[in-house]
């Protein structure tokens, strides 16, 4: 079965959906999504959105703090970029219906109420109280749903792209080789039909990979199946070791992957250890607001040392009222666990929560691959370095979505429909249905702990080389599964999450220092005379 659009949208986040409104002005969308429209990273977002808006800050501000951050890595040009963009994309965002706080009736930019996040040296994370990713995905979703230009497939997940090779001869000699993105091979869950999904322009936009680890403030979805599908389609990819834990998901039995947002710390909130006694004043001079990662080893430290299996955030000194009024969603949460947070200190541990690197793309949005675009938590943009700085996420995806809408729609003037004609529907032949459903839930399992046990928030080489053994036994044994078998969704998923730890180890391996997000016990610091560069992969050509 095959459909065909100008632009194919992979994924339901901010990113996705701002492309897609972008793009459908130029041509028709076909818009997939794993699960529901709503099911996206970005719907967890807590915090806010980065962005610069009052007289006392500035963008040279925002553009230090990323790049401090960032630790060495960022690509200045893309921060300045970013950062610069900001005030336009929030602009539009409330053109398109997005209610943000604001301290007073006045819809005037510079009368926000603006939290604070760590990292920054001033106050300027615009939100919407402390669920700002749900109203922006609602205003978008409900553009998305009115537009006549756009269709969306509920339950439709992407196995592989599709990739043509075209020969670029001088004379009659080959010189190279032009990879060029046609589309995708999509899963339709629901009937188990595969169906192929050919288009002129492709966007990877399928969010982040907390789900590798087995701690993670991440919804089931984030499998990594964006970076996982373009780096077995050729895509470069890099600097996967840089998978930011956030200090703060709330520790509790019955609790799955609820993030306490670090706007709590912004508010005042104090990690305590459970004797009470605050800590990371030992750690740094900027206490609970410095950045995530040294708060998260901070954590780290203090539970190994202790052995106590959580630490604690307070603020139970600031006013009731105020609390629930500025934090609604996580006070109500935690009371669904009998935590009253206007009273008792709450039980956090860190999680996994973003990742830092991801498909490699120009300022464009666009990839190595011709007409395959990546934007978001999928991408590696430049922007966060070997660190994100807090609320910068939905900015960048804000901002990219709106410059590869721009570039792909040019793009697209130059594009016929012969590259997306005759391509080969999805081959089945010689498979079955499976009969040992368990090799996919055992290696799910065993993926998600060996990564968090042996990369997570503290490395050593020992336990990346023991990572690396286990993961290519794991891998072999997928890929032998993968082609006996039909495709499912979960076998999808278990393929993706291999895959992507398989490249965040092998970064991890590579990179001889510790720096931002990553830290590895053999190497005191970072080291800019050998490792000031991103670390590049790409699967070796085969013929
Ligand atoms: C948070 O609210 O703490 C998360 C914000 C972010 O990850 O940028």
């Amino acid at each position: 079965m095959q459909y065909k659009s100008d632009f194919l949208v992979i994924g339901t986040g901010v990113a996705g959906l701002s492309f897609a409104l972008k793009a459908s002005k130029f041509g028709t969308v076909a818009i997939i999504t794993k699960k529901k429209i709503m099911d996206s990273n970005t719907a967890f977002a807590q915090g806010g959105i980065a962005s610069v808006s009052s007289t006392i800050d500035s963008f040279d501000l925002h553009i230090k703090d990323t790049l401090d951050a960032g630790d060495g890595l960022c690509n200045r040009e893309v921060v300045e970029i970013v950062v610069k963009a900001g005030p336009e994309r929030i602009k539009e965002l409330i053109d398109l219906g997005v209610q943000f706080n604001m301290k007073g009736p006045s819809k005037d930019s510079l009368n926000f109420d603006l939290g604070r996040e760590g990292g920054h040296s001033e106050k300027r994370i615009i939100h919407a109280e402390d669920m700002t990713g749900i109203e922006v995905e609602r205003a978008l979703v409900e553009h998305v749903k009115n537009n006549p230009n756009i269709t969306i497939y509920e339950n439709h997940i992407a196995i592989d792209l599709i990739i043509c090779s075209t020969r670029m001869k001088r004379g009659s000699i080959i010189t190279n080789y032009e990879d060029l993105c046609v589309g995708a091979y999509v899963l339709a869950s629901e009937t188990n039909i595969v169906k192929t999904f050919c288009a002129k322009i492709t966007l990877l936009a399928t969010g982040g990979a907390g789900k590798v680890y087995l701690y993670t403030s991440n919804p089931d979805i984030a499998t990594g199946d964006g970076i996982a599908m373009a780096y077995r389609a050729g895509a470069t990819v890099a600097n996967l070791e840089f998978v930011q834990f956030h200090p703060t998901c709330l520790y509790h039995p019955d609790a799955k992957n609820f993030l306490i947002s670090e706007a709590v710390r912004g508010e005042g909130g104090v990690l305590v250890n459970s004797s009470g006694e605050p800590f990371m004043a030992k750690y740094d001079p900027k206490k609970d607001l410095a950045c995530r990662d040294v708060v998260a080893r901070a954590i780290d430290t203090e539970l190994k040392k202790r052995g106590d299996e959580s630490v604690f955030l307070d603020i139970s000194s600031k006013n009731s009222d105020f609390i629930k009024k500025r934090f609604p969603n996580i006070h109500e949460n935690c009371l669904k666990f009998g935590i009253d947070m206007t009273k008792d200190p709450i039980p956090v541990v860190p999680a996994a929560h973003y990742m830092c690197g991801g498909v490699v793309t120009d300022i464009f949005g666009r990839t190595n691959i011709q007409r395959l675009y990546a934007v978001g938590e999928t991408a590696c943009t430049g922007l966060h370095g070997a660190n994100r700085l807090a609320s910068n996420s939905l900015l960048e995806a804000l901002v990219y979505a709106n410059t590869s809408a721009k570039q792909a729609s040019e793009e697209i003037n130059f594009f016929d429909n012969k590259a997306i004609q005759d391509i080969p529907d999805w081959d089945e032949l010689g498979t079955t249905d499976s009969d040992e459903v368990i090799v996919v839930s055992h290696n799910w399992d065993e993926i998600r702990r060996l990564m968090w046990n042996y990369v997570g928030i503290v490395r050593s080489n020992k336990r990346l080389e023991r990572a690396m053994r286990r993961i290519e036994i794991i891998q072999s044994e997928i890929k032998e599964y993968y082609w006996d078998f039909k495709v499912t969704a979960d076998l999808i998923e278990l393929r993706n999450i291999a895959m992507v730890a398989e490249l965040i180890i092998k970064c991890a391996i590579h990179r001889k220092e510790s720096r931002g997000l990553h830290f590895n016990l053999e190497y005191n610091s970072r080291d800019d005379s050998r490792w000031l560069k991103d670390t590049i992969l790409r699967r070796p050509f085969v013929a």
